[in-house]
């Protein structure tokens, strides 16, 4: 009977139809969800139990070339050139294309050729007779894709993303992140002094934005979008260290009288601010440069919302409480604070192994003590500033949303949602 309401259960406070349906493409009905899920875990456990160990042994330790294979035709931008050309395409024909784009001014065909059957094993390519299609895990390598992974690939598996992940055996040694190791600076430090970098990463950082964010907006529904006054006025959403402002577009598109306030970094706020202009967004967000250690800027005493997304992962116990801190100052008595990040233990195998993942990309990026974290770790980070959990839903990938409020706010439930 549980068994059967767990499978049937929809997230209990849905947000409003439309949003759902804007998510559609990426999304599952939640009982085929519930049931692909373990069906899926079962074949990748049957997978792994049924290879001996030492095959599977030198197999993980290959797993990197499956990546450079992604890389390298993402990097040579092959998947637009194929597209541009309406596919099937040859690899002469392919060849050509590149050079007439410029992405390269020379090109080994035979090469090229040993590359997209390669990419064929992987996934990204189908043959016609002697010619290449793109698969749907190929069409997400175009850049010009709207659920495109193309900049993440190129952060991810690119040289900057791997190089601290090659320090993982000194960083073990030395307590040291990864990236310490490698550039001699923390992340977000020489981030800044290297805008190329930034770039790579920011882009990625957009691309998996946008990739995610049906966990916020799918499944989370903006609490019938009571504002901090407890009255049911239109709320004012704000991203701390919200990025590029890929989420906050995307919440005010769908709550057309909301507004958004994000804080970032000097890159970032400009390309956030960019973007709401392009999005005629500009009269009801703004982005405005600070940082989270600091007290907020006043403008976000008006927020109902506050809007963490990957931004505690980054950072240890210490730090995380320095900034929740800024937040709870900042905030009104009614306001909420979102988390949106990853929490371990909570989900199917397949999930919990790429959170492990994520861990290990924390302690390679991220300074000391930087983690992925288990819910109750949450909860005690926030309670120690009076807040407690209201909600937790979850999402149909690796993220959920926390929502934790102040007791005793005026004129709204404690709780809402799973829990
Ligand atoms: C992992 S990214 C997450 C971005 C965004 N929330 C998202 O989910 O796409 C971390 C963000 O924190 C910002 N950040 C780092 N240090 C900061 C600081 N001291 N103050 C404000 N933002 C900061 C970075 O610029 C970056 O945009």
């Amino acid at each position: 009977m549980a068994v059967i309401a767990w499978v049937v259960l929809l997230p209990p406070s849905g947000p409003p139809r439309s949003v759902r349906a804007a998510y559609s493409e990426s999304l599952l009905p939640w009982p085929v969800y519930r049931i692909g899920m373990p069906l899926l875990e079962f074949a990748d456990r049957f997978a792994r139990e049924m290879t001996p160990p030492e095959m599977r042994v030198p197999m993980l330790a290959g797993v990197w070339m499956e990546s450079v294979i992604v890389y390298a035709v993402a990097k040579l931008s092959i998947c637009d050139v194929m597209w541009s050309m309406r596919q099937p395409s040859s690899v002469d024909e392919v060849a050509q294309g590149l050079v007439d784009r410029g992405v390269v001014t020379s090109i080994q065909t035979g090469h090229l050729q040993r590359l997209m059957d390669a990419a064929i094993e992987v996934g990204l390519f189908a043959k016609q007779g002697d010619k290449y299609v793109l698969t749907p895990s190929g069409e997400m390598l175009r850049a010009d894709h709207p659920r495109s992974s193309r900049a993440t690939v190129l952060f991810l598996a690119g040289p900057d993303g791997m190089a601290p992940w090659h320090a993982v055996v000194n960083s073990v040694q030395t307590g040291n992140s990864g990236w310490m190791e490698v550039y001699g600076k923390e992340k977000f430090q020489h981030m800044l002094e290297e805008p190329a970098q930034w770039h790579t990463f920011d882009r990625a950082q957009a691309a998996m934005s946008k990739l995610l964010q049906h966990s916020l907006l799918a499944e989370y529904a903006f609490t019938g979008r009571i504002n901090r006054t407890g009255s049911d006025a239109d709320f004012v959403f704000c991203d701390i260290g919200g990025g590029e402002g890929v989420i906050m577009a995307e919440v005010l598109s769908h709550y057309p009288n909301a507004r958004g306030l994000l804080l970032d970094q000097s890159a970032p706020v400009v390309a956030a601010n960019n973007r709401f202009a392009a999005k005629s967004l500009a009269d009801r967000a703004m982005a405005i440069e600070g940082s989270f250690f600091d007290p907020l800027p006043q403008e976000f005493q008006a927020c109902d919302y506050f809007h963490l997304r990957w931004i505690l992962h980054d950072w240890s116990d210490h730090d995380s409480h320095r900034i929740l801190s800024r937040v709870a100052e900042a905030a009104e008595r009614g306001a909420a604070v979102l988390l949106s990040e990853a929490v371990l233990g909570t989900q199917p195998h397949i999930f919990e192994r790429h959170k492990r993942l994520m861990d290990l990309t924390m302690m390679a990026w991220h300074q000391p003590g930087a983690k992925e974290r288990t819910l109750s770790e949450f909860d005690s980070l926030l309670s120690s500033l009076g807040y407690k959990r209201a909600a937790y839903v979850e999402s149909q990938g690796p993220m959920a949303v926390m929502e934790y409020r102040r007791p005793h706010t005026h004129g709204r439930p404690e709780h809402h949602g799973a829990s």
